[in-house]
């Protein structure tokens, strides 16, 4: 049967009847909150993000603060990154068990109801802001990275985290980091993997904020080409082989064949990390006025509907800033 026994427009006639049949929505619930942690930060200051607007770099006690605040509004999980006071070529404040991240950790486990996460990576903590150890021609040495991918991943665990999550792409992390915790007693930390992890302009607001720019090249040789589909499947199944818990793609609007690839293929848990750059362009656009703030929630509900499980945006404190009183879902579903 077509036109004009059928009629589409039937199901859209009324805000009820949308409602009804609406296929995908969004909840609190659905999201984890990314979160910059600062070394030098002390008590309870916090420093505004120039390429984020609306985000801050946290000290210790203003992100527990702040989280715990979060987390009674409903949020459920957050993602750590730190900014150490010291950096070097090893990257070693990302593996001692007094750093930032790993103090944040034993803090929120102690005192709010959140899932943390952490983000492993070196690029915050090496002098020369690449995710491994280099070297003397400046190429990022895999295997050799592969002992300090799994010392952090340990330290955190020891710190208390719920999953770690590797975001340097190097091939075998998964595995490694999975034996090292085992071999430690950590058999119940999760991994979190970025396994389709692009070479993407879109991170520039994040290296700002956590001073993450690599001092010399570009992160080519390890981050994916975003030329390519079947290889993102493929990094996949060999992370899920060598042991992750979840999967992430990361960016997530100019990506969003390979989150419902990733999704149909595999039915894991399939994270979209909707990254800085896809919030501060977005943010940018409401705040002068181009776009009204429906244009966020459009972005997020297509990566929902994509196939994504949770979503990782910044776009969490946007909104909850914004919340005056009112529920977050009743909030996202007025930006509809
Ligand atoms: C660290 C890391 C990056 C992001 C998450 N983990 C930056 C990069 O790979 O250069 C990007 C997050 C964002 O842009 O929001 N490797
Ligand atoms: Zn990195």
């Amino acid at each position: 049967m077509v036109f004009p026994e059928v009629r589409m427009r039937r199901l859209r006639k009324t805000e009820l009847l949308r409602n009804m049949f609406k296929e995908t929505d969004l909840y609190l619930d659905d999201f984890i909150y990314p979160v910059y942690l600062k070394e030098d930060l002390k008590y309870d200051d916090k420093e505004a993000i120039g390429s984020m607007p609306g985000q801050y770099r946290f000290s210790i006690d203003a992100a527990v603060d702040y989280l715990s605040y979060l987390n009674k509004m409903g949020l459920k999980s957050v993602l750590l990154f730190g900014l150490p006071s010291h950096k070097d070529e090893l990257g070693s404040s990302a593996y001692d068990d007094n750093g930032i991240v790993q103090k944040v950790i034993h803090r929120l486990k102690d005192e709010t109801d959140l899932v943390v996460i952490a983000d492993v990576c070196m690029c915050e903590y090496t002098d020369h802001g690449h995710c491994g150890i280099l070297n003397n021609n400046g190429y990022v040495l895999n295997d050799e990275t592969l002992k300090y991918l799994s010392r952090i991943a340990v330290s955190y665990a020891r710190a208390g985290v719920d999953i770690v999550a590797p975001s340097d792409m190097m091939d075998g992390r998964v595995g490694a980091i999975r034996s090292a915790l085992d071999s430690n007693g950590f058999i119940d930390t999760g991994i979190m993997a970025y396994s389709a992890k692009y070479c993407s302009e879109f991170y520039a607001p994040f290296r700002d904020a956590v001073d993450s720019a690599p001092g010399f090249g570009d992160r080519r040789s390890y981050q994916m080409d975003p030329c390519n589909y079947n290889e993102a499947l493929r990094e996949v199944k060999l992370d899920i082989d060598e042991g992750a818990d979840a999967i992430i793609v990361k960016p997530a609007l100019s990506y969003l064949d390979v989150i419902k690839g990733v999704k149909d293929e595999f039915k894991m848990p399939t994270i979209a990390y909707q990254v800085s750059g896809e919030y501060s362009m977005l943010v940018n656009a409401v705040e002068s006025g181009i776009l009204s703030e429906s244009a966020i929630w459009e972005t997020l509900i297509s990566i929902k509907r994509a196939g994504a499980d949770k979503i990782i945006s910044s776009f969490v404190g946007f909104m909850v800033n914004r919340l005056d009183g009112s529920e977050f879902s009743d909030f996202i579903q007025s930006l509809e």
